[in-house]
């Protein structure tokens, strides 16, 4: 029964990716959004494929959110040293969906290293310059900018501006301009155009596309829209993991 289970939801991945184009599509069963347990799956098959690609002295750099949160629970000893990154700097979210949390829960679980990064969102132009010279802050940026893997959630724009206590006059820019989805605190609407960005320092855009390996992970019908213009943006080295509630409506829509 479980068998058959996955390989539907494997061809139906396989399927959706002839019309996608990145590396890999990974569904598991359910929608995020329903269910905690959907949400557990993500991080599980998440995990798994994470760790089929580390090798010794890796470097993974991963965003916030309790998609990313959910790959660091499954993650288990490693028999060599990863270091973990957070990608971005501090983007107002709880301590439980932030960075730097997960990705000390990531070196715990693989008995790797982590670094983290704190840099507070609302700060002036010139003390964000003059953070970014900080030795620690560069060398974390530094091992940002170079590691071989991303890791990041995508969001729904408006439930991700409201989660992050983002300002009354930015959440009205992001309606009139249609944001749909959200990525490395980057806002987007449905044709993939960036609409806001989140002034913070860490991985760029234009980072990700000399990286190795990407992996997003995210489910849940509301955020459907944010994964469909996501796909159109998303680098060709990009693995997502997906719920089939997401998987099907995509796949409608194509
Ligand atoms: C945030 C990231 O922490 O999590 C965002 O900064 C991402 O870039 C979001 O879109 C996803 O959150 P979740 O909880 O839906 O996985």
């Amino acid at each position: 029964q479980h068998m058959e289970v996955y390989n539907d939801l494997s061809a139906l991945g396989s399927e959706l990716n002839k019309w996608v184009g990145i590396r890999k599509i990974i569904v598991v069963k359910g929608d995020a959004d329903d269910s905690q347990e959907t949400l557990s799956h993500l991080g599980i098959e998440a995990s798994r494929y994470l760790q089929s690609l580390l090798r010794a002295e890796a470097t993974v750099t991963v965003t916030g959110g309790s998609s990313t949160a959910s790959i660091a629970e499954h993650l288990a000893e490693l028999p060599f040293h990863v270091t973990f990154t957070p990608a971005r700097g501090g983007l107002g979210e709880d301590m439980i969906h932030q960075a730097n949390f997960i990705v000390a829960k990531m070196a715990e679980y693989t008995g790797g290293h982590y670094e983290t990064l704190y840099v507070p969102d609302q700060v002036s132009e010139q003390t964000y310059l003059s953070l970014i010279e900080e030795p620690s802050i560069r060398s974390v940026l530094h091992q940002i900018k170079s590691a071989d893997i991303v890791v990041h959630g995508i969001g729904n724009a408006i439930k991700m501006a409201t989660r992050r206590k983002t300002e009354l006059a930015v959440r009205e820019l992001l309606r009139e301009k249609e944001a749909v989805g959200e990525a490395f605190g980057y806002y987007y609407d449905k044709k993939g155009n960036i609409v806001y960005k989140v002034r913070t320092i860490g991985l760029q855009r234009e980072d990700i596309g000399s990286k190795k390996h990407i992996i997003a992970v995210a489910g849940g019908s509301s955020k459907v829209e944010a994964i469909a213009a996501y796909l159109k943006i998303a680098p060709p080295q990009t693995t997502l993991i997906t719920d089939e509630k997401v998987a099907k409506q995509l796949l409608k829509a194509y």
